[in-house]
């Protein structure tokens, strides 16, 4: 991808952003790095180092399989190439995200998840009622050849009523306003591997 169309891309999704409070773009990132990205993700499961994710935060933060049943691990800088590369790619949409719509987001969090076959995360909102932090939510998915048939879709639910299934093919990124967009993970036939993560503004009362 030159820096000409990457440009370009991020024009897109703040465009879409500004217009509905949410973007997809099925060819975000170069297919060789989805597939290290998928790779290092699957190598990370095999080794345990994936854990169950909870829900709510802090001193409130429970595990519940009936409400989310992916398995997660946070990304640090310095985890692996492949994942840098993604966070370097992820830093670029911040900036551009600042320049353009003056969202003041000063970083950005993510995790791995997998979902095993049959798990899904029920409706929710991810911006916390006591942390208003969480500005912009961004799932990078890393499923080669998913088949409409495997389920798995995310279901946004939108301002008008209606609703759009994403798929979690490879290589597309879904940006939405963490605040205003209900969304939940449909339950799959197959596993389902993902990066998912916030850009967050800084806290008025850091916890
Ligand atoms: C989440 C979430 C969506 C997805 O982790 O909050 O909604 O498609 N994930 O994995
Ligand atoms: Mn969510």
């Amino acid at each position: 991808m030159t820096i000409s169309t990457h440009s370009a891309l991020l024009t897109r999704i703040v465009d879409d952003l500004a217009e509905q409070g949410w973007s997809l773009q099925p060819w975000f990132a170069p297919q060789t790095l989805t597939l290290e990205l998928a790779e290092e993700c699957r190598k990370r499961a095999a080794q345990g180092e994936l854990t169950p994710a909870s829900i709510g935060r802090g001193t409130g933060q429970e595990i519940r399989e009936g409400v989310r049943g992916d398995r997660i691990q946070w990304l640090d800088a310095g985890l692996a190439p492949a994942c840098d590369q993604y966070l370097a790619l992820m830093d670029g949409l911040r900036q551009a995200l600042n320049r353009e719509l003056y969202l003041g987001l000063e970083e950005y969090e993510c995790h791995f998840a997998l979902y095993p076959p049959g798990a899904f995360y029920q409706k929710h909102l991810d911006r916390f009622r006591d942390d208003d932090r969480r500005a912009v939510s961004a799932v990078f998915y890393l499923n080669p050849d998913w088949q409409p048939e495997q389920g798995g879709a995310l279901r946004l639910y939108l301002a008008d009523a209606t609703t759009r299934d994403v798929p979690p093919e490879a290589g597309s990124l879904l940006v939405f306003l963490s605040a205003d967009m209900p969304h939940e993970v449909l339950p799959a036939t197959r596993e389902r591997l993902s990066l998912t993560g916030w850009f967050r503004r800084r806290g008025d009362n850091p916890l």
